[in-house]
């Protein structure tokens, strides 16, 4: 090869990968921040999409069985679940009984005959995996026996029954440091040897977002959600008030690290399937945990075609990790959108008055231009419409969402 060819190759090599690089750039809403991904940020490389699985406390509160959780396991197998990503089976809270005489946790003899460890192995042979929960405080909320003083022991005896996923709540904390006392409970599991994912639950109280990244996989942002759409009753929040408090913390999430707006009410019944499905929506726009909360051995056709939608569910899962955020609110229409990692755009319209309403939003809003033509495929009904320039619109039902992927062609 003559010097003048290989100097030409090199400077279109050069040329091409200065084009790749402004194209690559282009792939990322120049008006959003960076997921926190920085190296060595993640706390156990868990969780690099958002977790999901299902959690007994939302539909059972503390009236959790060993007979529950067998039942949930087998429905999350036969109905799709399993196949669609919920891969945790986690029981709540009052699972506990006593502290043994040398310290060691036991389980409620009453509600968990056979005892925590066969249940673990019964979820294991299912093909799923096992979560369990626990209190930085002296007790739980639900009154049992808490982690603080045993975090090296509790977590020993979780590596021994095979748990994987592990919430760690607030409850008769007094006065400890919220950062110290998760990061005792972190290093007592890193120290087991098993991994297992870190759910930290301190309601958003102490700014977990600024330094939960490095302790665990993800933390509760808020207080605990309402079956309800929105209106915050003493300690819980309505759906859309938790919203409002998860949203801006988009900068904070990212692969290994989430914001956790807490779990699902779908198909529990205080909400219309519309809601639900802005809710679930929602949860996706956020790169949300996807953690169910509802009876999934008795759920109606609705409830199944939310918890199940593929679509929805890849963007939650999108592996860019990037929480979509507002774009535009207009009172109560709004514009969300959520970079994803093949360069296309979620975007959700959220109507949340109470009147039908047809909301639009331009390219530019979402980081692209006018001119781009586009595939707008409609995530709930299926449809795709192939768009020549850069404005899509759609009539939204009240409390309702329109959610769309947008692929650049
Ligand atoms: C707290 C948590 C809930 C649930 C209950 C159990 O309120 O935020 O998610 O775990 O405790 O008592």
């Amino acid at each position: 090869m003559s010097r003048r060819f290989a100097r030409l190759l090199l400077a279109l090599c050069a040329a091409m990968s200065s084009t790749l690089a402004a194209a690559q750039d282009q792939l990322v809403d120049p008006n959003t921040v960076r997921p926190s991904r920085e190296a060595g940020r993640t706390a156990n490389g868990l969780a690099m999409t958002p977790p999901m699985g299902w959690n007994s406390w939302n539909k059972h509160g503390c009236k959790v069985t060993e007979q529950v959780i067998r039942d949930t396991a087998d429905a999350i197998v036969a109905n799709g679940m399993k196949a669609a990503g919920y891969g945790y089976v986690v029981i709540d809270d009052c699972w506990h009984g006593d502290r043994d005489k040398d310290g060691f946790i036991t389980a409620d003899a009453t509600k968990f005959p056979s005892g925590i460890k066969a249940l673990a192995d019964y979820v294991h042979a299912k093909g799923l995996k096992f979560g369990i929960y626990s209190d930085a405080g002296r007790k739980t909320c639900g009154g049992r026996p808490g982690s603080q003083g045993h975090e090296y022991q509790d977590a020993l005896t979780y590596a021994r029954w095979g748990v994987d996923y592990l919430k760690y709540d607030w409850c008769s904390t007094g006065v400890r440091n919220a950062e110290e006392a998760y990061a005792l409970m972190s290093d007592a599991i890193r120290a087991t040897g098993r991994p297992m994912l870190l759910s930290i639950c301190e309601w958003g109280n102490n700014r977990p977002w600024e330094w939960g990244a490095k302790i665990g996989n993800m933390w509760r942002t808020t207080g605990d959600i309402r079956d309800a759409w929105a209106g915050p009753v003493t300690y819980s929040l309505g759906m859309m008030d938790i919203v409002d408090k998860n949203e801006p913390l988009y900068p904070f999430a990212g692969p290994g690290h989430w914001n956790d707006p807490d779990m699902l009410e779908v198909g529990n019944g205080g909400m219309t399937d519309t809601e639900y499905r802005a809710h679930f929506s929602l949860w996706a726009m956020m790169a949300a945990p996807l953690i169910a909360g509802n009876d999934v051995a008795k759920m109606d056709g609705a409830t199944r075609a939310i918890l199940l939608n593929k679509d929805v569910i890849a963007v939650d899962q999108d592996t860019l990790g990037m929480q979509g955020r507002r774009v535009r609110d207009d009172g109560d229409h709004e514009v969300w959108a959520r970079p994803l990692a093949d360069g296309s755009r979620a975007v959700l319209l959220l109507n949340r008055g109470t009147t039908p309403a047809e909301i639009a939003v331009s390219w530019p809003e979402i980081g692209y231009t006018m001119a781009m033509a586009s595939d707008v495929r409609d995530l709930w009904s299926g449809t795709t419409r192939r768009l020549r320039e850069g404005r899509f619109s759609a009539m939204v039902p009240p409390h309702g969402v329109v959610m769309v992927k947008v692929t650049p062609n």
